[in-house]
């Protein structure tokens, strides 16, 4: 039998964080998607307001238990954190509240299905902000399949805390796809090829993401050196948006088309970089 964490078969006591190991090692990758930013950015103001969040507040003074100030830098550090995206809007509660229990009313563990951040409730939860990602997550099978039998992984076991670390999988062993979609004596008939497609497409990503953080470099010593990038520019804002399409689409876990615009971008990314190259006299 298998046992998915956070969907409770007839399995042994449920695993709460999934496959930590691959989050460590993905961070610094998805750190630098980051970079790829959306017009989701937020102003000055927002981030001021933020500050004053009474979640926030009081969380920020907290330094016992280690895992409650964990959670606070984690999302201290995060890109939510910098677009103004506070705890309540996630988790729920009433952030005017400044006494604990009426700011957690509302609020429940992610793993209680009141909670906004239940593995069934987050595609919605997330999905206020992220409508492509989730218009492309509803189409999924592993949606449907979440939605009739809580079996599909959602949006909450790929992604950590704060969305910042991705499960991006080097998807042998254990690890994501593998677990559900290639296993002897699994629930599911074993399809490698869906491993390999999916570790090709993220690969392909991963690979992008690199180019463009180098891109974001070569672009910032350009401009200081006052040299004439506008067509590289144009290049790179449309890049950025192939980029998204490839990661929004893969969220309907249709493998063939985000693998082709991911791959496309790189090829994309590639020829910028080129270019950026000559102009600053790299090669
Ligand atoms: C109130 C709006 C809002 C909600 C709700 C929200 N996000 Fe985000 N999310 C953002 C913004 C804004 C960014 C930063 C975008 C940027 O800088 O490009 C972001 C960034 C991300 C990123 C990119 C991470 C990174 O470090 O660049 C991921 C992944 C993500 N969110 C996942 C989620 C998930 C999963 C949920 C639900 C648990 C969620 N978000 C809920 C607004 C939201
Ligand atoms: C006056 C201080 C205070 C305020 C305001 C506050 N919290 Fe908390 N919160 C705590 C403390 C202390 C803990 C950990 C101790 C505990 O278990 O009660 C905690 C625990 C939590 C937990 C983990 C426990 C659980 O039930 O899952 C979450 C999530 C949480 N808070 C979210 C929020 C959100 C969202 C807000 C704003 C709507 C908020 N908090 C406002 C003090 C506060
Ligand atoms: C972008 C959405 C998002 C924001 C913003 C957010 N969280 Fe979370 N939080 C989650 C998700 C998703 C989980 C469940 C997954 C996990 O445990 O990593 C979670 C889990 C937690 C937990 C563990 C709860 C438990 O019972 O196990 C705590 C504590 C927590 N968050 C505190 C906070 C605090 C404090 C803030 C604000 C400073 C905050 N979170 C902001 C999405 C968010
Ligand atoms: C099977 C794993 C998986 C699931 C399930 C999943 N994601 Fe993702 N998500 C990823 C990967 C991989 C990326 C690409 C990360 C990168 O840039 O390397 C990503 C990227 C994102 C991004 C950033 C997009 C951008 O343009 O930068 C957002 C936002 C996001 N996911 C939100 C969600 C939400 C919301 C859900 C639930 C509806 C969800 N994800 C479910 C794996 C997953
Ligand atoms: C929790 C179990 C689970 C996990 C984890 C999981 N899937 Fe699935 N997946 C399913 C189920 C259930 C179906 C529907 C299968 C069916 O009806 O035959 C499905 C269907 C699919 C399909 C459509 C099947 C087809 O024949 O075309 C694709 C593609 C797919 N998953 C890709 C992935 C990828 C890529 C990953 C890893 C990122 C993944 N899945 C992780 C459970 C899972």
């Amino acid at each position: 039998m298998l046992c998915w964490p956070f969907i409770q078969l007839s399995c042994g006591s449920p695993v709460k964080r999934p496959l930590p190991k691959l989050f460590a090692s993905v961070l610094f990758i998805a750190l630098l998607s980051s970079v790829a930013a959306s017009d989701l950015s937020a102003s000055r103001a927002e981030q001021d307001a933020a500050r004053e969040n009474g979640c926030v507040r009081c969380h920020s003074r907290l330094s016992t238990p280690a895992e409650m100030s964990n959670r606070f830098l984690d999302w201290r550090a995060s890109s939510h954190a910098g677009a103004g995206v506070t705890c309540d809007t996630c988790h729920g509660g009433d952030a005017a509240a400044r006494n604990q229990a009426k700011a957690h009313a509302g609020v429940f563990p992610p793993s209680n299905r009141n909670s906004r951040l239940h593995e069934m409730n987050a595609p919605q939860t997330c999905g206020k902000c992220h409508g492509a990602v989730v218009n492309s997550f509803i189409e999924s099978e592993h949606y449907q399949r979440l939605k009739n039998s809580g079996l599909g992984p959602s949006c909450i076991n790929c992604h950590g805390h704060m969305g910042s670390s991705v499960a991006r999988a080097p998807l042998e062993g254990e690890s994501l796809c593998t677990f559900c979609h290639n296993t002897v004596n699994g629930l599911l008939p074993q399809r490698p090829d869906i491993v390999k497609k999916a570790k090709s497409t993220l690969d392909a990503v991963a690979r992008t993401n690199y180019m463009v953080a180098w891109i974001v470099e070569m672009l910032r010593e350009a401009e200081k050196k006052k040299l004439d990038v506008a067509a590289e520019k144009e290049d790179f804002r449309l890049l950025k948006i192939t980029l998204a399409e490839a990661k929004a689409g893969w969220h309907a876990f249709k493998l063939e088309a985000p693998a082709l615009k991911a791959d496309k971008s790189f090829d994309e990314a590639v020829r910028i970089k080129d270019k950026l190259s000559k102009k600053l006299g790299r090669d």
